[in-house]
C-alpha cells in the first residue's frame, strides 16, 4: 500500500510537469531520497508544533476563543457527517442568518481553517454576525457509516450522486430544523460548489431553502482546465473504479499520500530550499505565494479522502463536458436511467441568487468554465467577480494569505447586501 502510494504521487508530480527531464532528475533523486529519509527522519521531529495542527474543527475553533459545536447529521442511507457550528462571534453579537460552508475535492472541513484566525472565512463570517456552519460529506476526514466500517467497499460505493441526493439534503434540513430558520445562505469551494448546483437542479424544492450562494471557483464544467484532474478522461474510469474497489474497497489512495507528501517538504526542508523545491514537487498547484506555515498545516489534512466513483464521475464530466449523474456504460444507464447516456442535472432549475468567483490562474476550474456555469444558471440576479489579482488560483481561495482581503470580504458584503 505504502509502495503504491510512492508510485502515485511521482505519477501525479510527472504528469505536472512541464520541464520533464530536468525535473525528472530531480524527481529521481527526491524519490530515492524520501525512501531513506522516510526511516531516519519523521516528520515531526523537523517540525515541532506548539500546538495540535492536526486538530479538528471543533478544537481549531475553542482554541481560538470561539464557541464551537459538533453536530453528527445522519443521512437517510446511514452514513454519519460531523458538521461544526460557530454558533455566534466572541462578543456575543446577534446572529444573522445561519451560512453553511461546503469543502472541495480532496479537502474536508478542516481545510477552511488553513489560515490564521483573524483570516480564515469561518471566523470572518463569524465576526461579521452570521451563524457559521461547516460541513463535511460522506468520506471526509471523521465520517463514518452506522454499519460499515471505511475498511470495507459497501462504505466507499459512493459517486457524487449520492453525496448530492443524500448529504447535501440532510445537512441543510439539519441546519434550518436547529436554527428553527427558513433559509440559510451557502458558501462552497470548487466542488463545495458543485455538488450544491447539483442538488439544487435535481432537487428543486431546495432553492427556497437559501437565500444566497457565493461561489469560489464554481463550476459543474472544468473541461478547459490543466490540472491532474484533465487528465482523468485519458484512463478507462469505469476500469480505475473496479481496480480500485479491488485495491482500496473503493477509496482512492489519494489520502495515503499525505506522509510521502510531508516526508518530501522535511526533505525540501533539509536541503534549505523548501518552497523553491516543493513547489517544483507540486507542479500545478502553484504554491509559490503561499506562507510556508501555511502548507505545513494544510499537509496534515491534504489529500483527504476521496472515493474512486467520485472521482471517476468528475473525470466523466470532464470528458464529455456535460454536468451530468455517473456514466454506468450504455447497458447500465439504460437500467438505471431509462436511457443510454446518464442523465444531466440542467442549471436552469437553480433560482437562488449566486456570485461565482474566479481566479485566473484557476487550473481546476479555468474562468471560462466557471463563467459558463454561472450564465447557466436560473436567476438572472446571478453574476460572475473575478478576483482582483492577476495570479490567483485554485487553492489560493483557500490558502492565500490576501484572501480575506481579495475574496472573503468580498462574501461578506454580497451577504449583507439585501
Ligand atoms: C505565515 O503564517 C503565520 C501563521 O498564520 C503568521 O504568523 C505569519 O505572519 C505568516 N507569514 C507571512 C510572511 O505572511
Ligand atoms: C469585541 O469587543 C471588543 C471590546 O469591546 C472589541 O475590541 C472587538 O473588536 C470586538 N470584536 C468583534 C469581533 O466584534
Ligand atoms: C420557530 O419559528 C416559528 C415562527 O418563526 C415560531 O412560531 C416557533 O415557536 C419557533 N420554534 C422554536 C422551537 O423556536
Ligand atoms: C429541470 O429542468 C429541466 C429542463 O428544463 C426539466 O426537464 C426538469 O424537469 C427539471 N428538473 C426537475 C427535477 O424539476
Amino acid at each position: 500500500m505504502k509502495h503504491c502510494s510512492h508510485y502515485l504521487l511521482i505519477i501525479l508530480i510527472l504528469s505536472n510537469l512541464q520541464n520533464t527531464q530536468v525535473n525528472g532528475l530531480i524527481i529521481t533523486t527526491i524519490n530515492i531520497g524520501l525512501k531513506w529519509l522516510g526511516h531516519l527522519l519523521s516528520p515531526p521531529r523537523i517540525f515541532p508544533q506548539d500546538r495540535d495542527e492536526s486538530a479538528l474543527p471543533d478544537a481549531i475553533i475553542r482554541h481560538n476563543g470561539y464557541p464551537a459545536e459538533v453536530h453528527q447529521v445522519e443521512t437517510p442511507d446511514g452514513h454519519i457527517l460531523p458538521i461544526y457550528r460557530i454558533p455566534h462571534g466572541k462578543n456575543r453579537t446577534s446572529t444573522k442568518e445561519p451560512v453553511l460552508l461546503m469543502p472541495g475535492i480532496i479537502t474536508s472541513a478542516t481545510f477552511y481553517f488553513s489560515l490564521s484566525p483573524e483570516k480564515a472565512l469561518p471566523f470572518v463570517l463569524s465576526n461579521a454576525g452570521y451563524d457559521v456552519w461547516i460541513g463535511n460529506y460522506r468520506g471526509c476526514d471523521a465520517t463514518g457509516h452506522k454499519y460499515y466500517s471505511k475498511k470495507e467497499l459497501k462504505y466507499w460505493h459512493f459517486g457524487v450522486d449520492e453525496i448530492v441526493r443524500y448529504d447535501f439534503p440532510s445537512i441543510v434540513d439539519y441546519i434550518l430544523k436547529t436554527t428553527n430558520n427558513s433559509a440559510i445562505s451557502y458558501v462552497g469551494h470548487s466542488l463545495g460548489t458543485t455538488m450544491f448546483f447539483m442538488a439544487l437542479a435535481s432537487q428543486p424544492g431546495y432553492n427556497q431553502k437559501f437565500r444566497k450562494m457565493a461561489g469560489m471557483a464554481p463550476g459543474c464544467y472544468a473541461s478547459h482546465g490543466k490540472s491532474m484532474l484533465q487528465y482523468m478522461p485519458l484512463i478507462n474510469l469505469r476500469q480505475f473504479v473496479t481496480i480500485m474497489d479491488i485495491l482500496f474497497f473503493g477509496e482512492t489512495p489519494a489520502s495515503r499520500m499525505r506522509e510521502p507528501l510531508s516526508t518530501s517538504m522535511a526533505f525540501c526542508r533539509l536541503i534549505g530550499i523548501p518552497k523553491t523545491c516543493f513547489g517544483t514537487l507540486l507542479k500545478g498547484f502553484d504554491i509559490s505565494r503561499i506562507n510556508m506555515t501555511v502548507i505545513q498545516r494544510v499537509l496534515k489534512h491534504l489529500p483527504a479522502p476521496i472515493s474512486a466513483r467520485s472521482l471517476a464521475q468528475l473525470g466523466q464530466m470532464i470528458g464529455s463536458d456535460r454536468c451530468q449523474m455517473y456514466d454506468f456504460g450504455r447497458e447500465g444507464n439504460m437500467r438505471r436511467y431509462g436511457t443510454t447516456s446518464p442523465r444531466l442535472y440542467y442549471l436552469k432549475n437553480i433560482t437562488v441568487p449566486c456570485m461565482g468567483m474566479y481566479g485566473l490562474r484557476d487550473d481546476v476550474i479555468p474562468p471560462v468554465d466557471a463563467k459558463r456555469t454561472i450564465q447557466e444558471l436560473g436567476n438572472r440576479k446571478s453574476f460572475t467577480y473575478q478576483v482582483k489579482r492577476k495570479d490567483f488560483t485554485h487553492s489560493d481561495f483557500m490558502v492565500d494569505d490576501e484572501a480575506k482581503i481579495l475574496v472573503y470580504d468580498k462574501i461578506v458584503e454580497y451577504f449583507d447586501s439585501v
